[in-house]
């Protein structure tokens, strides 16, 4: 239980609803504010993805955000959550040294931020890695596809990843490793399918059709605070930045007129 007295999603009742045909649910937040919104909303996991480095710190990539920075953010969005799962990301350069360094690293988030598993890019190529970390008892999430972190091997960010052999090899080789789930990014629907109908493990599908076991989407994208961003697989279920735009132009109109503050928002 958590201390709101309700009933905390742990890694092994994710994997449990999973098995039992529940679809998951998965939504980025990086901080206090929003990951009290999306865990009041109701999502089971919370991911403080490293797309935090382009989402609020503005870069053009996931490439620069730190170790620190990560940890910082899953501390923020750790005080916010009562329910939801958490997952903090392992930046780049944080796990791709060498297996120790992995592990060091993996602790220190579980550590510092209290949240409940890590995930990192890759399969095959993270094999050892993955087996590593699961040897300290840290769960972790792997991600195959489409690779933000590998944006100069694949040759962009948006690039649908179609070698099915490969991104089956990459999936079964995660899971063997023994990671709890997997993300599938961009990746044709009925591969994705395939590949979750071969797995025991989840799948979490971002822009991987519907076949998968749940769906990830980034937080100010779905809610359409990053109106630019049109991505074939997203849709936006709110236009937040139109209406907070709007807000602040109509609050500046009434400061501007004089109207805002009237007698109710003033003292007596
Ligand atoms: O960093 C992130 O937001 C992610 C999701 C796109 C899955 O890895």
């Amino acid at each position: 239980m958590s201390k709101s007295g309700t009933r905390k999603i742990t890694v092994p009742r994710f994997v449990k609803s999973a098995a039992d045909g529940e679809k998951l649910s998965m939504v980025t937040a990086y901080d206090y504010l929003w990951a009290g919104i999306m865990d009041e909303a109701g999502v089971d996991s919370i991911l403080v993805g490293d797309s935090l480095a382009m989402v609020v710190q503005g870069h053009s990539s996931t490439l620069p955000v730190t170790l620190d920075e990560m940890i910082y953010h899953g501390k923020l969005v750790m005080r916010a959550t009562q329910r939801a799962m958490v997952v903090v990301d392992m930046p780049f350069m944080s796990y791709q040294v060498s297996a120790r360094q992995a592990v060091r690293n993996a602790g220190r988030i579980i550590k510092e931020t209290g949240c409940d598993a890590i995930k990192l890019e890759g399969g095959s190529i993270q094999r050892k890695t993955i087996q590593s970390i699961m040897r300290a008892e840290i769960p972790v999430m792997a991600h195959v596809g489409m690779r933000p972190q590998a944006v100069r091997q694949l040759g962009g960010m948006g690039k649908v990843q179609r070698d099915e052999q490969q991104l089956l090899d990459d999936a079964r080789a995660a899971e063997d490793a023994g990671a709890f789930a997997i993300v599938l990014e961009l990746v044709p629907a009925d591969i994705a399918a395939r590949i979750t109908e071969a797995l025991t493990i989840p799948t979490i599908g971002i822009g991987a059709g519907p076949g998968c076991n749940g769906q990830v989407l980034v937080g100010p994208d779905m809610l359409g605070l990053t109106p630019d961003f049109k991505p074939k697989f997203l849709k936006h279920f709110a236009k937040l930045r139109e209406q907070s735009v709007n807000a602040v132009q109509q609050y500046l109109q009434e400061v501007r007129a004089g109207e805002f503050p009237g007698q109710e928002h003033s003292h007596q």
